[in-house]
């Protein structure tokens, strides 16, 4: 069954590149990104995976653990971090979940069989620290992900997790936001004082709150 929007992240233990993991227990009050790549030892999941790690210090500056996961076993796992640390000019510093047995894989619905019965497809799943799953994402094979992207939208959920606003399209940190449409008009002063702009009744955007 499909894990959606708003559950409760299914909880596992799994054997990572850093050890045995109890996914609940290992998150404890950060958030979370679990992703799935389709296979060890290919190209795109090379890139990915060195690209993930030269983000680390930006998901630790928000409070976010990143694990990925394919179904390969450990062995592969361990062999196949020297790869991406000698060419991606990196250093894998997240764990990466041993799935052989499709265990994981399946409680999160990664293996979509019309695109592949054999590997996971590129899922992502983040989740807040209430252990609920704020975004998920399906990237086919053929496809890297872009992880800048993954950071941006953490952005989004952890602002809009404190503050009654939403983020237009494209939004990047320090731009103006959109005030939801369960504030009234007027408490917008209280509520945004830096002030706010009303372009049409139902969009009225203010400066950043919590900046
Ligand atoms: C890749 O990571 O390059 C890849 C993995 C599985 C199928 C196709 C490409």
């Amino acid at each position: 069954m499909a894990v959606r929007l708003g559950d409760i992240a299914p909880d596992f233990q799994a054997e990572t590149s850093e050890g045995r993991i109890k996914f609940h227990e290992w998150l404890g009050n950060s958030w979370g990104v679990l992703f799935s790549h389709p296979a060890d030892f290919t190209p795109v999941c090379t890139t990915e995976l060195g690209a993930v790690a030269k983000l680390r210090a930006e998901f630790d500056k928000r409070n976010v653990k990143v694990v990925a996961l394919s179904v390969d076993g450990l062995e592969s796992h361990k062999n196949w971090i020297s790869d991406i640390n000698e060419t991606q000019h990196t250093h894998v510093n997240f764990p990466i979940i041993a799935d052989p047995a499709f265990e994981v894989a399946n409680l999160y619905d990664m293996v979509h069989p019309n695109a592949s019965d054999k590997f996971t497809v590129r899922s992502v799943f983040v989740i807040g620290a209430d252990k609920k799953v704020k975004l998920t994402i399906t990237y086919p094979a053929s496809t890297g992900r872009n992880f800048d992207e993954i950071l941006r939208v953490i952005d989004s959920l952890q602002l809009t997790a404190g503050y009654s606003v939403a983020t237009p399209a494209n939004w990047k940190q320090g731009e103006d936001v959109i005030i939801t449409m369960a504030v009234k008009d007027e408490d917008i002063a209280a509520k945004f004082p830096k002030g706010s702009t009303r372009i049409k009744p139902y969009l009225r955007t203010t400066p950043q709150p919590n900046l």
